[in-house]
């Protein structure tokens, strides 16, 4: 069974404009911006800014669909669920179970260390995060040397 305990982000594509994008939120919104925790490959390869709120994140991702980025996560080609298009996160109680769900209800999905992505009915992409502060957590990170601590 799938236990969200909360949300973790939603993301925000922009195709274009994104100097824009951060002028208008950053300066004309006065929103905080923090350093994005993603693999320095994909920090240098991926335009984009993560906004800080209290009660989550909000990621504006600049993808072009043919661009440097693709190369780079090729094994998303063709899998349900775009991780760089817009998207909502939920952190999970308990990735393992939540794979299991999915797996139980024939959902598709495709899964990258803690982080599984899949579509809603109308074609949203739905992500989920094995939550770090949950105590029961039975996942053990196996952490991606490329990737910064989900702490
Ligand atoms: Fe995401």
């Amino acid at each position: 069974m799938i236990n969200i305990t909360r949300i973790n982000h939603c993301a925000i594509a922009s195709r274009t404009k994104m100097e824009e994008m951060k002028y208008f939120y950053e300066d004309l919104l006065g929103v905080t911006t923090v350093k994005r925790d993603i693999p320095e490959k994909l920090d240098k390869l991926i335009p984009g800014f993560w906004m800080q709120f209290a009660n989550g994140q909000i990621h504006v991702i600049g993808c072009d669909d043919s661009g440097a980025e693709r190369k780079v996560m090729a094994e998303l080609a063709g899998k349900k669920g775009d991780p760089m298009g817009p998207h909502t996160a939920f952190y999970v109680e308990d990735i393992e179970a939540t794979q299991k769900h999915l797996d139980d209800n024939n959902l598709e999905y495709f899964r990258m260390e803690g982080f599984i992505f899949t579509s809603d009915p109308t074609g949203n992409t739905v992500e989920f995060q094995q939550d770090p502060d949950w105590p029961s957590a039975a996942y053990e990170f196996q952490q991606d040397p490329d990737w910064p601590s989900p702490k």
